[in-house]
C-alpha cells in the first residue's frame, strides 16, 4: 500500500483520452494489437439503488447522509493526511453527530501495526486448502481482531495481483493466479470479515501485477518514470482478471481499493471505463471505492470517474494539500461537482457500514499504527495531542488454534518417494539445515515491514503484513518432538558453513533443509529486490545448501517456505532429496504447522494453487524491470490473453515440475463413477431499462462563508480538513490552474436515468449468471492405509480456442480408508460462458464443452459432455 521511500512527483493527470472506440481493446492476445491500448471514457458514475442484499443498508444511509452538511459530506470521503490519526488511514469525524473517525487498517492477513494480533498464513497460502470452511474461518478471524481494536475497514483481501508472473512482488498477498480459485476464496473470507462486523477492503482494482512502476515516480538511476500501464483487452479482462473481483463484490464487499497502476493508459483511481462502467455499472457495485495511498492524483477528475474515498487524503505524504478535503467543498461550490455524485460517495460508504453492521458492533481504535507506547501523541506527524494512544487489547482469543490448523491443512506435499514421510519421531538421527530453520536474529519483527530475509519465512514484507505475536521456529517444533521421543537432533542454521553441514549430513538418518524465497511491496528493495522478485530460485543460497546436504545423505527432506514457484526441477529428480513439502508462508505458528504435518498428526491434503515450472521462461511474459526508452509509462501489454499459469503450459505443451491443483497424501485416492446431471434453467435473459434519476439527499448554501474555518478548531498541522480559508473560491483552493477551462466529460455531471447494462443487474453481474446448469458428482475411494482429505477438482473446456482446462469447482473431502465418498459440484451458466466483446454479454458458445474431474489440472481421469442444448447462443 504505501510508497514512502520514492519521492513522488505530483502529476495532475488530463481528463481521459477521448476516443470513439465504446470498448477496451477487442483483441484475443494476438502481438502488439494493444499498443496503444486506451480506455474510453465512461460517465455519469453509477449512483448506488440498494440492489441485491443492500436495501436496508442502503435505506440507513440514505437516512444518515440525508442530515449531513456539504462540509460533513466532504469529512466522510477525505482522509485526514498521512499518519494524522490512529490507523494507517482515517476519515474525518463528524463531531456534530458524535460519529467517529472511520479507521481504515492493514492487511490481508492480520492486522499491522498493532501488539497483542494474530500473524495469519498468508492469502497464497490459505489457497492451498481448497477450502471454503478454512476461508470464512480465516476471515471471521481476522474481522474479529480488526473489530476489537477498533478498526472499520480491514484493507484485504487481494485479488490483484492475480498473479500473472511469478516473480509479482506481492503476488502472495493474494490467493492464486486462477480466478476461480482466488474468487471462491476472495468471496469466503470477504464473508468471514464482514460477519464479524468489519468493512472488507478487497484490492487492487486492477491489474497491479508488479511493483515496479507501479506509480509515477523519481527513481535515482532512472530519473521521472510515469505509472507503468497494464495493457488488456475486453475478454482477458472479464474472463481472468475481473473475476475475482465480481466474486468478492457478489459476496458484498464493502469497499474495493483502486491501484496505483494505469489501465490501458488511464490512472486506476481515475479511470472512469474501469470504475463508472464495469466496477459500478456491469458488476452493480454497491459499496465504496477507496484510493490506495496516493494513488489519487486529481481532483474532479477521479470524483467523476467513481472515486469515492481518497487515501490517506493528502496530495502527497504530509503535503497538508489534498484533492478532496478544501477542494471537494469548492467544487461542489463552483457548480463543477453537481451535489448528487457527492451524496453518493458519502451514501456508499455508509451503506457498507451498515450492511456489515458497525452501526451494532463499533468500538472506539484502542491502538495506534505510529507508536506502540501506551502514551504518545494522538496526531503522530504534527506531534499534537498527546495522551493515552494504545490500550494493549489482547484480541486473539485463541485463534493460534486454527492457524495452526490451518497452515497443515494448506501445506502441500510434492514428493514423498517409498513413503519417507510421515516421520515416525523415532528416527535415530535428525539434523536440521538452514537459516530458514531459525529465527530472525532482530526478532520476528525486528525488520521494518518484515522488510529482510532473516531467519523462518512466514510472511513476505510490505503493507501486507502483521505483528508477529511470536514466531514458532520449524526448528523448535522439530527438536521437541525428537526430544519427545528420546531422539538425537542437530542443527547447522547458516547456510555457508560447508564443512559443518558435510558433516552433519553425514551423520543424519533424515536430513531435513528449510529454505526460502521473499518478496513484498516495491517500497522496501531487499537483497536487491525492489518489491518483485529478480528470480525464481532459492535466497540465502539455499540452491547450495541444499545440494551441499543431499550430496552427503540419501534422505534429504527438502521444506520449502516461499511466495510462489521456485524452481525445484532438479531436486525433484534428485534421489537424494526423497522428499518435498511446501509450506508456504505459514504466519505465526509455522514450526508447530509443518512438524504437524511431517510426523502426520495431519495427512497433507494441499494442492498447489499455482503451476511449479523447470524454468522462468516458461511462465510466458517477463515483468518489466527496466523504463522504455524516456519518462513516459512503460507499456506492459497483456498480449498471452487468458494464457497464465496453468493455461499457458497446457497451450504451449509444456510440462511442469509439479502442476497447478497437485499435492500429495500419505494415502492415495481413486475415482470413478462420474455424473452429469442436467438442470433445467430459462434462457439467459441481459437486464435492460433505465436506472432511477440520482438522488440528490438534502441541499447546501452556495454562501462561501459559510464554509470557512470555525475560529474555535485547532488546526492540527499538515490535517486535511473540509474547510476554506477564504471566502474567494480560487484562492480557498490554492490551485495555480484553479477555474482553468477543461472541457468535463461529456455526461459527467447528469444525474437523469440512465441505461442498465445487459451483463449487469445486480451485485456481482447478470444474476442468472449464477443459474445452476449441471449438477455433477463422482466417487471417491481411500485406497490407502490412513484417512485423508483428498480436494476433487472439476475443470471445463470451453472450446477449441480456449485454454486446455480451467478450473470452475472443487470440494475438499475427507475419507476414511477403504472408504468412499461423494464429489458434489454444480457448473453454473457462468461456468459454461465465454465474454463476447460484440454483446458485451457472456454466452454460451456451440462449441463442444467438456467436463474433466480429478486430483489435479494433468490428473483428470472422469470426463464427460456437458449437453448445452437450449443454452448455446453465440457462434465462436
Ligand atoms: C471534520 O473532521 C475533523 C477531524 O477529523 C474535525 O475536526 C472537524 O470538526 C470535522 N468537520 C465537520 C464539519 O464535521
Ligand atoms: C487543491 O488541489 C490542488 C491540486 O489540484 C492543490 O495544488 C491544492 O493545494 C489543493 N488545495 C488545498 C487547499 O488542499
Ligand atoms: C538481516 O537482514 C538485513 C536486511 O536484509 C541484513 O542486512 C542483515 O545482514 C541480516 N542480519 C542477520 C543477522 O541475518
Ligand atoms: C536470486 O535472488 C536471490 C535473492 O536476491 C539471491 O539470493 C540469489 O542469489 C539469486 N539467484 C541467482 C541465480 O542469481
Ligand atoms: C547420495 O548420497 C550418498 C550418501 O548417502 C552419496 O554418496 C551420493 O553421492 C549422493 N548422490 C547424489 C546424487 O548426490
Ligand atoms: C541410504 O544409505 C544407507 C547406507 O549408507 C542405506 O542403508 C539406506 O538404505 C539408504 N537409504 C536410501 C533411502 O536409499
Ligand atoms: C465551535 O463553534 C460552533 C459554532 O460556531 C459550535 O457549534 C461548536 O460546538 C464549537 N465547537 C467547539 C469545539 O467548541
Ligand atoms: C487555513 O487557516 C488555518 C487557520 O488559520 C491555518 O492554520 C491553516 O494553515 C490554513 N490552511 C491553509 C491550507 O492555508
Ligand atoms: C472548481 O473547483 C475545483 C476544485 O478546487 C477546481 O479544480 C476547478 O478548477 C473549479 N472549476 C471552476 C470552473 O472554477
Ligand atoms: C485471434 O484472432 C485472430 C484474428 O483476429 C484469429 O486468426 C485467431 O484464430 C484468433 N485466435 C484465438 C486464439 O482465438
Amino acid at each position: 500500500m504505501v510508497q514512502g521511500l520514492l519521492n513522488f512527483a505530483l502529476s495532475v493527470f488530463p481528463f481521459l483520452r477521448q476516443t470513439e472506440n465504446t470498448t477496451i481493446p477487442n483483441t484475443n492476445g494476438t502481438t502488439n494489437e494493444l499498443n496503444d491500448a486506451y480506455s474510453p471514457p465512461f460517465y455519469p458514475s453509477p449512483w448506488l439503488d440498494g440492489s441485491g442484499d443492500w436495501a436496508e443498508a442502503y435505506t440507513k444511509a440514505q437516512a444518515f447522509v440525508s442530515q449531513l452538511t456539504l462540509l460533513e459530506k466532504v469529512n466522510l470521503t477525505t482522509g485526514v493526511g498521512w499518519q494524522g490519526e490512529a490507523c494507517v488511514g482515517n476519515v474525518g469525524e463528524i463531531p456534530r453527530l458524535g460519529f467517529p473517525s472511520l479507521c481504515m487498517q492493514d492487511s490481508p492477513l492480520g492486522i499491522r501495526f498493532a501488539d497483542y494480533v494474530s500473524a495469519f498464513p498468508s492469502g497464497g497460502t490459505i489457497a492451498a486448502a481448497w477450502d471454503r470452511a478454512e476461508w470464512y474461518r480465516r476471515g471471521y478471524q481476522m474481522g474479529s481482531e480488526h473489530r476489537d481494536k477498533g478498526v472499520d475497514v480491514q484493507l484485504g483481501p487481494v485479488v490483484g495481483p492475480l498473479g500473472r508472473n511469478p516473480k509479482g512482488g506481492r503476488n502472495w498477498e493474494g490467493f492464486s493466479p486462477d480466478p476461480v480459485l482466488s474468487g471462491i476464496a476472495v468471496a469466503e473470507t470477504v464473508r468471514g470479515i464482514q460477519d464479524a462486523g468489519v468493512i472488507a477492503c478487497t484490492k487492487h482494482y486492477i491489474m497491479n501485477e508488479q511493483e515496479h512502476f507501479r506509480s509515477p515516480g523519481n527513481f535515482e538511476d532512472k530519473g521521472f518514470v510515469d505509472a507503468i500501464s497494464s495493457n488488456l483487452d475486453d475478454k482477458t479482462l472479464h474472463e481472468l482478471y475481473l473475476w475475482p473481483f465480481a466474486d468478492a463484490v457478489r459476496a458484498g464487499t464493502g469497499s474495493i481499493m483502486c491501484s496505483y497502476n494505469k489501465i490501458n493508459n488511464s490512472q486506476g483511481c481515475q479511470n472512469s471505463y474501469l470504475q463508472n462502467y464495469i466496477l459500478k455499472g456491469e458488476l452493480g457495485f454497491q459499496g465504496f471505492i477507496m484510493s490506495d495511498w496516493d494513488a489519487q492524483h486529481s481532483g474532479v477528475a477521479s470524483t467523476f470517474a467513481g472515486l469515492d474515498m481518497t487515501m490517506p487524503g493528502d496530495t502527497d505524504f504530509d503535503s497538508g494539500a489534498s484533492f478532496w478535503g478544501t477542494n471537494l467543498t469548492i467544487s461542489v461550490l463552483n457548480g463543477t461537482l453537481p451535489q448528487w455524485r457527492l451524496d453518493d460517495a458519502a451514501t456508499r460508504i455508509m451503506a457498507a457500514y451498515y450492511y456489515v453492521g458497525r452501526d451494532k458492533v463499533a468500538k472506539p481504535t484502542n491502538f495506534n499504527s505510529w507508536a506502540l507506547d501506551t502514551y504518545g501523541f494522538q496526531h503522530f506527524f504534527a506531534k499534537e495531542g498527546y495522551g493515552l494512544i494504545n490500550q494493549h487489547v489482547d484480541v486473539r482469543d485463541g485463534h493460534t488454534q486454527a492457524i495452526r490448523l490451518s497452515a497443515a491443512r494448506s501445506t502441500v506435499l510434492l514428493k514423498n518417494e517409498g513413503g519417507v514421510l510421515p516421520l515416525s519421531g523415532k528416527e535415530k538421527f535428525t539434523a536440521v539445515f538452514g537459516d530458514d530453520s531459525t529465527e530472525n536474529p532482530y526478532g520476528p519483527n525486528g525488520c521494518p515491514d518484515h522488510g529482510c530475509d532473516n531467519g523462518t519465512l512466514a510472511m513476505g514484507w510490505g503493507s501486507g503484513t502483521a505483528f508477529y505475536p511470536f514466531l514458532v521456529t520449524p526448528l523448535e517444533a522439530i527438536k521437541s518432538e525428537v526430544l519427545a521421543n528420546g531422539g538425537v537432533i542437530q542443527s547447522v542454521v547458516d547456510n555457508w558453513a560447508y564443512n559443518q553441514i558435510d558433516a552433519l549430513a553425514k551423520q543424519a538418518s533424515v536430513s531435513l533443509v528449510f529454505v526460502n524465497a521473499d518478496s513484498g511491496e516495491g517500497y522496501i528493495t531487499v537483497d536487491g529486490n525492489m518489491g518483485d522478485r529478480n528470480n525464481l530460485t532459492f535466497w540465502q543460497d539455499g540452491d547450495k545448501l541444499i545440494r551441499n546436504v543431499s550430496a552427503s545423505c540419501n534422505n534429504t527432506v527438502l521444506v520449502i517456505h516461499s511466495v510462489g514457484p521456485v524452481i525445484i526441477e532438479e531436486y525433484k529428480n534428485n534421489p537424494n532429496i526423497t522428499a518435498i513439502v511446501w509450506a508456504g508462508l505459514p504466519g505465526e505458528q509455522s514450526g508447530n504447522s509443518i512438524a504437524d504435518v511431517l510426523y502426520g498428526r495431519v495427512n497433507p491434503g494441499g494442492k498447489t494453487p499455482f503451476t511449479w515450472g523447470a524454468q522462468e521462461s516458461d511462465y510466458g511474459p517477463d515483468l518489466i524491470y527496466e523504463p522504455t526508452n524516456n519518462s513516459s509509462s512503460p507499456q506492459d501489454n497483456f498480449n498471452e490473453g487468458v494464457f497464465i499459469d496453468y493455461r499457458i503450459f497446457d497451450k504451449k505443451n509444456i510440462t511442469p515440475t509439479y502442476e497447478f491443483g497437485f499435492g500429495l497424501s500419505y494415502t492415495t485416492f481413486e475415482y470413478s463413477d462420474l455424473n452429469i446431471q442436467k438442470i433445467p434453467a430459462g434462457p439467459y435473459t441481459p437486464t435492460a431499462g433505465q436506472t432511477k434519476a440520482a438522488p440528490v439527499l438534502g441541499n447546501f448554501s452556495t454562501d462561501a462563508s459559510e464554509y470557512q474555518w470555525p475560529a474555535n478548531l485547532t488546526y492540527v498541522d499538515k490535517y486535511i480538513y473540509p474547510y476554506l480559508n477564504s471566502t474567494d473560491l480560487r484562492e480557498a483552493s490554492q490551485d495555480p490552474e484553479y477555474g482553468i477551462e477543461v472541457e468535463l466529460p461529456a455526461g459527467a455531471q447528469d444525474g437523469s436515468p440512465q441505461s442498465r447494462i445487459p451483463a449487469g443487474g445486480a451485485p456481482g453481474g447478470n444474476p442468472q449468471l449464477w443459474d445452476v446448469l449441471f449438477h455433477v458428482t463422482a466417487t471417491i475411494t481411500n485406497t490407502g492405509e490412513v484417512p485423508g482429505e483428498e480436494v476433487v477438482q472439476l475443470y471445463v473446456n470451453l472450446g477449441p480456442n480456449e485454454p486446455k482446462v480451467v478450473l470452475r469447482n472443487f470440494e475438499r473431502l475427507s475419507v476414511a480408508p477403504g472408504q468412499s465418498a461423494t464429489f458434489n459440484a454444480d457448473v453454473t451458466r457462468r461456468d459454461v460462458s465465454s465474454w463476447d466483446t460484440a454483446s458485451q454479454n457472456w454466452v454460451i458458445t456451440e462449441d463442444k464443452k467438456t467436463v474433466f474431474v480429478g486430483g489435479s489440472s494433468r490428473s483428470l481421469p472422469l470426463t464427460g459432455e456437458l449437453d448445452l442444448s437450449g443454452y448455446a447462443t453465440g457462434g465462436n
